[in-house]
């Protein structure tokens, strides 16, 4: 469980690149996630292209570092033809963390950039990447290799007071 402690958002990257299979590893955890009914209703837009990053990372004010990374994925709900559509953002929400998780394993850096419930910012990449009505941006996560070394790091959050037991008091 190593990597779920030391996980923390990486927003700043090295020049150096990451490999295809890496990302695949990435993008097989993020399919490796629960979901209701088993509907995986993921899609995943790989952007590597430097001249994508930088349109994209205008998508809000607290995207920039998506122009300087080595990649960036937008995580997509498809929902044509779901079992359980409210259940679709949290399923989305299991695989992004298993992204995030498998970077770690890998020794890269990613952030989770928050997009869907926000119709302006959906709009935006709708636009950018002309998705079709039934599929909705959820969320980007940009990744690459930390700049700084031990980036990701444990920070103890442990805190009693979130927790009940049996009561709530
Ligand atoms: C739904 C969601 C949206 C987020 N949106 C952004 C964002 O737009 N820009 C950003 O820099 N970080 C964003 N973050 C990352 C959080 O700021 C970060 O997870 C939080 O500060 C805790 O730090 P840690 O991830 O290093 O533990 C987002 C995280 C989540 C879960």
């Amino acid at each position: 469980m190593d990597i779920v402690n030391k996980r923390r958002s990486i927003r700043k990257y090295t020049d150096k690149a990451v490999g295809q299979d890496e990302i695949k590893e990435m993008l097989a955890a993020a399919m490796q996630a629960p979901s209701a009914g088993n509907q995986q209703p993921w899609q995943f837009l790989v952007i590597q292209d430097r001249s994508s990053l930088k349109d994209l990372s205008r998508v809000s004010p607290y995207a920039s570092m998506v122009a300087d990374a080595a990649g960036a994925v937008v995580f997509l709900i498809d929902h044509s033809n779901l079992k359980f559509p409210e259940m679709s953002q949290q399923d989305l929400a299991a695989s992004v963390e298993n992204f995030l998780l498998k970077a770690v394993d890998l020794g890269l850096g990613a952030v989770w950039l928050g997009i869907a419930p926000l119709k302006e910012r959906e709009e935006f990449i709708r636009d950018l990447f002309k998705l079709p009505e039934t599929v909705q941006p959820f969320c980007i996560v940009p990744f690459g290799h930390p700049h700084d070394e031990g980036q990701n790091r444990y920070i103890d959050r442990y805190n009693p007071e979130k927790v009940f037991f049996e009561e709530y008091n």
